[in-house]
């Protein structure tokens, strides 16, 4: 790269017009580029507001089909389900996540018969359904990597005789891409993608979101022995080269705004498709300041989102996907 010098170069004659401004725009923000994170509840036509995140509702099934028709006709490409678990159904062998009709896989058949053509994400993941929170099942006090990958690989097809097109294991087990990869080839879902949480730390911002689906009580200890350390990078690239090699089609950075350099790292060492997800902690926190009219909510929305395109990511989970959709419609 080679500047000249002054007055030669002036770089505000380029910034002199919108239309100039326009013109040399490096990146866009599209709504091509969004995954619409939702949580489903139990019951019929009812929500039930996240209090730890303004304007996000758990919603009953019924009226998550109409989000997703809306997110649709907002031209927003995919929905990713969260269930919010009744107690009485969360156990420590965690059965409830493979049942062919829980609440994650009968919100996916309403939602793809409804508007089939948004694609639906899932997560593959125990703690909605653990009673001690974590995301493997837990034996002595030690969550089992061997064991929950099976518990998994269930879950990841039952998803998909659902009608899944995309799965989200979030789990951060290790061989779990492989064993999916193997068994829905199995199964004859080889159109099934995988989005690889592959780089997903051990992060304080997922706080609201363990509260949308009821995990906050009840987790015991913390997520350190599967989940990645905040200080870690070449790891997080280690990660996302074995998850591609076992067949992930694309993979995700979580959580983003902290971690926009591994977005950049990832994006540039592999040139796959890398996904951030910009978690319920960075909603709260932009919500919260923009509620309390400390900074331009819409504008923050937006400047944030366009960090990631800038980092060479492909898309980003956003909870503020219909706001920013409209706003870029
Ligand atoms: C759980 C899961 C988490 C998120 C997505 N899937 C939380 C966790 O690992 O504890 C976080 C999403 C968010 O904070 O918005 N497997």
């Amino acid at each position: 790269m080679s500047i000249g010098s002054f007055p030669a170069t002036r770089f505000r004659r380029a910034k002199s017009s919108p239309a100039l401004r326009r013109l040399v725009r490096e990146t866009a923000l599209s709504t091509d580029d969004l995954i619409w994170p939702i949580f489903i509840r139990a019951g019929d036509d009812d929500e039930t507001p996240v209090p730890s995140m303004p304007g996000v509702s758990r919603l009953t099934i019924d009226r998550a089909v109409k989000a997703a028709r809306d997110a649709a006709d907002l031209g927003i490409p995919a929905i990713c389900l969260f269930p919010y678990i009744d107690t009485a159904l969360k156990t420590e062998t965690c059965d409830e996540a493979w049942s062919p009709d829980n609440l994650t896989n009968r919100a996916t058949r309403a939602i793809k018969a409804a508007v089939p053509e948004i694609a639906v994400m899932t997560d593959i993941a125990l703690d909605p359904y653990n009673i001690n929170g974590h995301d493997g099942i837990v034996r002595d006090g030690v969550i089992v990597n061997d064991e929950s990958v099976e518990a998994l690989v269930k879950m990841a097809l039952a998803q998909a005789d659902a009608g899944a097109d995309i799965l989200g294991p979030s789990d951060m087990m290790d061989g779990r891409i492989g064993a999916m990869r193997a068994a829905l080839e199995a199964a004859g879902h080889s159109n099934v993608c995988i989005l690889s949480y592959a780089a997903k730390y051990a992060s304080a911002f997922y706080g609201p979101f363990r509260d949308a689906v009821g995990a906050s009580g009840l987790l015991t200890g913390d997520k350190n022995t599967y989940q990645m350390d905040p200080a870690n990078s070449d790891e997080a690239m280690r990660l996302i080269d074995r998850d591609l090699r076992e067949g992930a089609d694309m993979v995700m950075v979580k959580p983003g705004m902290p971690y926009l350099d591994i977005c950049q790292r990832a994006s540039t060492e592999f040139g796959a498709p890398v996904f951030a997800y910009q978690v319920s902690g960075e909603y709260a926190m932009i919500r919260a300041a923009a509620d309390n009219g400390w900074v331009d909510g819409p504008r923050i929305m937006v400047e944030s989102l366009m960090a990631f395109k800038r980092a060479g990511c492909a898309g980003i989970l956003t909870y503020f996907a219909p706001d920013v959709a409209r706003a870029l419609a």
